[in-house]
């Protein structure tokens, strides 16, 4: 320093008078204009500070999300319609991600990707709002499934049990009954106190109103959130739905309350995200999906869960809807989201159209963690269910080539085909454990035999009628969550062969 003496500030001085007036010039760009803009994607340039995911306003109100961010140019999927946006417009930062309303005022409506209303029921009171993507809960926050969730169907319930807070998936071919499934499990929720959201992704209209009316006309709506994404609507939307629909959904389950989410249909989902990564120019990699699209589904279903007592003890449960291409079951989005899920309930064309309805392929469905909820009392009469199924099944494929059979084959395809029967159910006919625990219990062990197939249904009715009118302490002990006693056991099977026999006399 002393060795520059006077001559060094000489030098420096005026640089720094220099710096002091150019500094105050320099300012953060809060605006940007459009280089490119179609098809749901937008190229923008001008910004010199913006965070991944900021929320961005265009003109005529239309969002977007940055979404690439490179130096220079800037991808944005926009939420919106990209018909009216022109290269050149000014856009401007908002400094905030992209969040939707919360709370009890969504209950009962329909709503779009960013929780505006699409019914015509006015605007929504929300006093809280939420941002779309939200970290999952930590596994210390995350407590054992322990209380089932049951959807009153019969195949589902008895041979794949769904838990609170577990992610099972509904896979098969277009027109299985995926959909069907997914909103009795909706509906039978009536007296659970569970709450639901159904998220429709990439669907026509007159599928969604049909799924809307459906859920008014059995008064559920009113304990449902129904987000919107139509086919006809911009792939970010699509996109971003699934994840604001979670976020209403978690908000009641930090509450401790608990929630059924379906997402109708995952399929259609990755579709708009590859559409928006493709025009976004990201590497495409198998069947031209983007790398990241496993992480993009298992970030959104890690969401769901079980929260511990400590931290509300609600629940969210998650059934993604996932549609098949001719079966192939390994496919890249089906084999993503097997393993991302805890089990999945495959419905099959074949038996949809035997008219075997529900089409649950029981062999080829699994709930991995559902059983340990099971009431014990179901557990005790459906446990052996998958086993003797599928011996059945195979037995059957045997006998199809017209061997010889011994009297106890027999017996046992005949008992076989009358479980395959029962198993059979209307849309929304819900039938309570009670009544499920009894009719799986008659057809197990031999109390429907010498029915004919198209007797079983009736039968059925009269079985449930009996024991609802003759073993109505049985019935609640059974639902209050009771082991199934051996003499309970007794009573339940004698009471059906008496109610068959009685119809028989009546008949003749
Ligand atoms: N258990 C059932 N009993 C009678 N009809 C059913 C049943 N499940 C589904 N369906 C009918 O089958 C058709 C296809 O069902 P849907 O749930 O829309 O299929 P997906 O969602 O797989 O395309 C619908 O018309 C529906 O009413
Ligand atoms: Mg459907």
């Amino acid at each position: 320093m002393s060795a520059l003496g006077d001559l060094g500030e000489d030098i420096f001085a005026p640089l720094g008078e220099a710096l002091g007036r150019i500094a105050p010039e320099i300012e953060v760009a809060e605006t940007a204009r459009i280089l490119s803009v179609g098809n749901g994607v937008a190229e923008v340039a001008g910004f010199t500070d913006l965070h991944a995911d900021e929320v961005l306003h265009f003109p005529h109100g239309v969002v977007g999300i940055a979404s690439s961010l490179r130096p220079g140019r800037i991808g944005v999927i926009v939420l919106g319609d990209t018909a009216r946006l022109r290269p050149g417009d000014r856009l401007r930062r908002s400094g905030r991600v992209v969040d939707v309303p919360v709370g009890e005022a969504l209950l009962g409506r329909v709503v779009d990707a960013l929780g505006r209303p699409v019914d015509d029921l006015g605007r929504i009171d929300a006093a809280e709002r939420s941002p779309v993507e939200r970290p999952a809960p930590t596994i210390m926050q995350r407590a054992p499934v322990e209380v089932p969730l049951q959807t009153g169907i019969k195949a589902v319930d008895a041979a794949v049990p769904i838990a609170r807070g577990q992610r099972e998936l509904i896979l098969g071919d277009r027109q299985t009954g995926k959909t069907a499934i997914a909103v009795d499990a909706i509906l039978n929720q009536k007296d659970t106190g569970v709450l639901s959201v159904y998220c429709a992704i990439g669907q026509r209209a007159s599928a969604v109103v049909r799924v809307v009316e459906t859920l008014r006309k059995a008064g559920a709506l009113g304990r449902t959130i129904v987000v919107v994404a139509g086919g006809d609507d911009a792939p970010g939307l699509q996109f971003v739905a699934p994840y604001a629909a979670t976020s209403m959904a978690e908000h009641f389950m930090a509450k401790g309350r608990d929630v059924l989410i379906v997402y109708d249909d995952i399929t259609r989902h990755a579709r708009a995200y590859r559409e928006l990564s493709l025009l976004l120019r990201r590497p495409p990699g198998r069947e031209a999906y983007p790398g990241d699209i496993f992480y993009i589904h298992s970030r959104l279903l890690e969401r769901a869960t079980h929260l511990r007592d400590k931290h509300g003890g609600g629940s969210l449960t998650a059934l993604p809807v996932v549609e098949t291409q001719a079966q192939n079951i390994s496919a890249y989005i089906p084999t993503n989201l097997i393993s991302i899920t805890d089990g999945q309930i495959y419905l099959s064309p074949a038996l949809f159209e035997k008219g075997q309805l529900p089409a649950v392929d029981v062999g080829s469905s699994v709930s991995r963690v559902g059983g340990k909820a099971q009431l014990p009392a179901f557990r005790a009469v459906a446990g052996s269910l998958r086993l003797m199924y599928a011996q059945f099944e195979e037995l059957e494929s045997f006998a199809r080539f017209g061997t010889q059979l011994d009297e106890e084959t027999r017996r046992k395809l005949t008992r076989g085909r009358r479980v395959r029967d029962m198993l059979k159910q209307k849309e929304h006919a819900h039938l309570p454990v009670p009544e499920q625990v009894a009719v799986l219990l008659a057809a197990t062990e031999g109390v429907l035999d010498a029915l004919a197939a198209e007797e079983v249904a009736a039968a059925e009715e009269t079985l449930c009628r009996a024991v609802r009118a003759e073993l109505p302490a049985l019935c609640a002990a059974i639902a209050a969550g009771e082991p199934l006693a051996q003499e309970a056991r007794g009573a339940l099977i004698a009471t059906m062969r008496a109610a068959l026999e009685g119809r028989g006399d009546g008949d003749a």
